[in-house]
């Protein structure tokens, strides 16, 4: 679309006027806005950025594989992939309660990234210093953070767009996405080439899975939640209403799978089963302040519960969340 040419290419501009031919860091998290972020920055300096994915272990199915292939196989962009589900489970190991779950996985995020930012800081093989942090600051990003914030808010904000890490890494600021509304990033980041999927995915909050599985985060649940939530959006995905034609996926804002650490006994062959439960999620909002459960079709929740239940071992009961927000939260924890 040409306005959009347009302002890709006074976006570019003003890049690389600002940047020069210094070296950049951003964290991509797979999430929309520092995906764009980092194919807008690609666009204009491509080799003098360097993106740091760090993967905590409570990403979906396939994810971090996902944003590999995107940016390094397809933009051919420089991505640091840092493993390190070991360190974020091993600091979860044994904590319950929610808000201790995520101070824990956003502090770690913070010193995984401020590690790999400081060593691309000081050169390296191929990084002569960096001198910039970029991040995929969006316009609600920016008027939220002048005004009140829910200790949440604050929480979901400093897990993304951290904040005071530019001074503390003593980088310049780099947010070319400052001045956008969240529809305005996603076509921007259609224009720029990333897929629709992906730009049109619902909200996945910053600490993951880890907030989905109720309690104390375990490898093993985490990787049956996985499974069960691939199902679950993928016949979302499938599912299309009659009248209007949409996806079920795009007839909801968000859904995904809670995994319940509790066991209930079933019957599955000639044998008793004794398994953990997952809980279906899916709402309508429009603002995420407040939500309604999404009416989803009988069938689509019927054929869900049996492909979980027959492809999932270790889940043997599937149950849909009718809790609206308020009085409960879109997400479990
Ligand atoms: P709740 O559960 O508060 O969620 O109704 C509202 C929206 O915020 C997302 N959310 C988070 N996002 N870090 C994030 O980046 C967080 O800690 C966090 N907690 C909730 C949630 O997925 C929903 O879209």
């Amino acid at each position: 679309d040409w306005v959009m040419g347009d302002y890709i290419s006074e976006a570019v501009e003003k890049i690389r006027q600002q940047v020069g031919d210094e070296e950049v860091i951003l964290g991509l998290s797979g999430g929309v806005d520092s995906s764009v972020a980092a194919a807008l920055i690609h666009r204009a300096i491509g080799d003098q950025l360097t993106c740091v994915f760090v993967d905590h272990g409570l990403l979906r199915l396939n994810e971090g594989d996902m944003v590999m292939d995107m940016f390094v196989g397809k933009l051919h962009a420089k991505v640091i992939r840092v493993d390190a589900a070991a360190q974020f489970l091993g600091h979860l190991a044994g904590v319950n309660e929610p808000e201790a779950k995520r101070k824990i996985i956003g502090r770690e995020f913070v010193e995984v990234f401020k590690a790999e930012a400081a060593s691309l800081k000081a050169g390296g093989a191929d990084v002569k210093g960096a001198k910039w942090l970029a991040q995929g600051t969006i316009y609600p990003d920016v008027i939220e953070s002048g005004g009140a914030k829910s200790k949440k808010a604050v929480l979901i904000k400093s897990h993304h767009n951290v904040g005071g890490l530019p001074e503390q890494l003593g980088l310049k600021l780099l947010e070319p996405l400052r001045e956008l509304f969240k529809d305005e990033v996603r076509e921007l980041g259609v224009a720029l080439g990333l897929p629709h999927d992906m730009v049109y995915r619902h909200p996945f909050p910053g600490p993951g899975l880890g907030v989905r599985i109720l309690g104390e985060v375990k490898k093993e649940y985490a990787d049956l939640l996985r499974k069960a939530d691939a199902i679950f959006i993928e016949e979302l995905r499938n599912f299309k209403d009659a009248e209007s034609g949409k996806s079920w996926y795009d007839l909801t804002s968000q859904a995904f799978a809670v995994f319940l650490p509790v066991k209930s006994v079933g019957v599955m062959g000639d044998g008793r089963t004794y398994d953990y439960v997952v809980a279906l999620r899916a709402v309508q909002t429009s603002d995420f302040m407040t939500a309604d459960w999404a009416e989803l079709p009988y069938a689509l929740l019927k054929k869900v519960s049996s492909r979980i239940i027959n492809e999932v071992r270790g889940i043997n009961r599937v149950t849909y969340d009718v809790s609206s927000k308020p009085p409960a939260t879109i997400e479990w924890e």
